[in-house]
This record gives C-alpha cells, sequence and structure tokens, in this order.
C-alpha cells in the first residue's frame, strides 16, 4: 500500500533534512527521484547513496525560485523516466525573523518566494505533467507556525506557509477531476539544520511544547509524506496532515 513501485517523483530541498530523508524513502519504495535543491554536492552524495542501495536518482541543482528550473525539473522526470507521478515541494527556509517594524520589504519578498511562489512554480509544471499519466500526489511542506500557532517574529514565514495549505485547498478542488491529488504536511520541530538552537536550553524549551516532549527526527516526517506520496492516502485530498508530535494541541 505505501509501495512506490513504477512512480516516478521529484522531491524539493533533498540537499538536506526532511526532503533528504523522504528522496531516500521514496526511492527505498521503488520511485525513480529527481532531486532538486541549490547545493550539487550534497544531491551528487544522496545520489550515490540511492544507487547504491539499488534505487534510481538523478539531480538537478538550482533554485526554486527560478520559474525555468520548476519546468526543468517536470521535463528531467518526463525525459529520464517517462512522467510524474509524485512533487514533494519541501525546499523551503524561515528567512529573515524579528518585529514586522524591522522586516524589510526585500526580506519579507525572499521568504515568500523561497516557501510560496516557490510552489505556484512547481505545481503549474507538474500538475499538467501528473494529468497526462492519469493523475497523481501532489504535497507541499507547511508548518503549525501561522496556522495552529502564532510565534512572535515569524511573519513572513507565518504568511507563506499558511499560504500553502490555501494554494493546497484550491488545487486539490480544481485538479481532483483529473486524479490530482494536492495535500499539505505540517511537521513540527525536527532535528534538521534548519531547527538550530542557540542553546541547550532552547532546544529543550521547544521539545516541551510539543505533547511528546521531543521533536522529530527527519525521518518520521518522510513517513508522512510517504503515505501522502502512495496510494495509502488514496481517497486524502486537499488536506492539511499534522505530523507536529501534538504541538498545535499542547498547552503544558
Ligand atoms: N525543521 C523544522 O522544525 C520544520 C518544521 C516545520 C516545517 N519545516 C519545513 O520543512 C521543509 C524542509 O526543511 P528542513 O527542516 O528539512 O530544513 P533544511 O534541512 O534546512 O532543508 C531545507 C531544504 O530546502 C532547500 N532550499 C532552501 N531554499 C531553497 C531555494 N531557494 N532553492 C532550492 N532549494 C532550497 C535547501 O537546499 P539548498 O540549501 O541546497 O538549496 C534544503 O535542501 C521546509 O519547507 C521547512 O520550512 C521544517
Amino acid at each position: 500500500m505505501f509501495a512506490l513501485a513504477n512512480k516516478i517523483a521529484i522531491v524539493t530541498g533533498a540537499s538536506s533534512g526532511i526532503g533528504r530523508a523522504s528522496a531516500k524513502l521514496f526511492a527505498e519504495e521503488g520511485a525513480k527521484v529527481i532531486v532538486a535543491a541549490r547545493r550539487q554536492a550534497e544531491l551528487d552524495t544522496l545520489v550515490a547513496e540511492i544507487e547504491d542501495n539499488d534505487g534510481a536518482a538523478i539531480a538537478l541543482a538550482g533554485d526554486v525560485r527560478d520559474e525555468a528550473y520548476a519546468k526543468a525539473l517536470v521535463d528531467l522526470a518526463v525525459e529520464k523516466f517517462g512522467g510524474l507521478d509524485i512533487a514533494f515541494n519541501n525546499a523551503g527556509a524561515v528567512g529573515r525573523m524579528g518585529p514586522i517594524s524591522d522586516l524589510p520589504l526585500e526580506g519579507w519578498r525572499k521568504t515568500l518566494d523561497t516557501n510560496l511562489t516557490s510552489a505556484f512554480l512547481g505545481a503549474k509544471y507538474q500538475v499538467p505533467a501528473m494529468i497526462e499519466r492519469g493523475g497523481g500526489s501532489l504535497i507541499f511542506t507547511s508548518t503549525f507556525v501561522g496556522h495552529t500557532v502564532g510565534m512572535p517574529g515569524m511573519t513572513s514565514y507565518a504568511a507563506s506557509k499558511a499560504g500553502l495549505i490555501g494554494l493546497t485547498q484550491v488545487l486539490a478542488a480544481e485538479y481532483g477531476p483529473k486524479g490530482v491529488r494536492v495535500n499539505a504536511l505540517l511537521p513540527g520541530g525536527t532535528d534538521t539544520p534548519a531547527a538550530t538552537f542557540k542553546t541547550p536550553e532552547s532546544r529543550v524549551f521547544v521539545e516541551g511544547l510539543h505533547a511528546l516532549k521531543r521533536i522529530a527526527m527527519p525521518e518520521e516526517i518522510a513517513r508522512s509524506a510517504l503515505y501522502l506520496a502512495s496510494d495509502a492516502s488514496s481517497f486524502t485530498t486537499g488536506a492539511a496532515l499534522f505530523a507536529d508530535g501534538g504541538v498545535s494541541i499542547n498547552r503544558t
């Protein structure tokens, strides 16, 4: 049910963290994977690891804010692997933080471009390729921040990630009739380079916000991405799926 045999996937943000773990898991489950991010060397290492494990992957480095890159990823999937079934649009960044009065417009725009406009650009080229195959699964990495929790200093991140949930709902309605499912995945705190803690105390504080009193390993979020990518979630579309260790509901 969770197998991805004969499936072709794009995973963005694959050079690190959640995207890296997901690309490896998708490949283990049989998918052929196009791995995307800016850092070529990290992508090359990932491809080598996947191939050593008898999987198939191709790296294409680029910036998800670039429309030509969004198109090139889909073209590569079609030319080299024969189509596209799954797109895990996961690349993202917290971006500039701080009080809104100190946030330059440029910082706001950069975060919106990285987290939200990239998703629009990805979907624009991914959806038609999926329709060609009779359907597919699109996944966007959102977050609890801006959906269930307001965290001071994170305006642009929260707005961009909440925007992904709106994008998810409209695309799910628009392309459900064509067999394309579209879902948002909302991780809790996850132990990746994005979640650097200034002090051990700040890590303990963030862990304590979660009902499970810890943050996730990227492999745990990857398993939720696999669920949304696979036929195990065949009747799930337009959802905002929490994999957040209870940070959204916890009050202690
Ligand atoms: N870690 C958490 O606590 C947490 C919680 C909720 C949601 N999230 C979300 O989960 C997703 C993955 O984050 P992570 O925690 O795995 O962090 P990470 O390890 O820092 O990974 C971020 C990935 O995004 C890529 N990326 C960033 N900007 C890019 C750009 N302009 N073009 C292409 N690729 C870009 C990075 O690759 P390059 O640097 O090589 O380009 C990297 O592969 C993000 O969307 C993040 O917002 C994370």
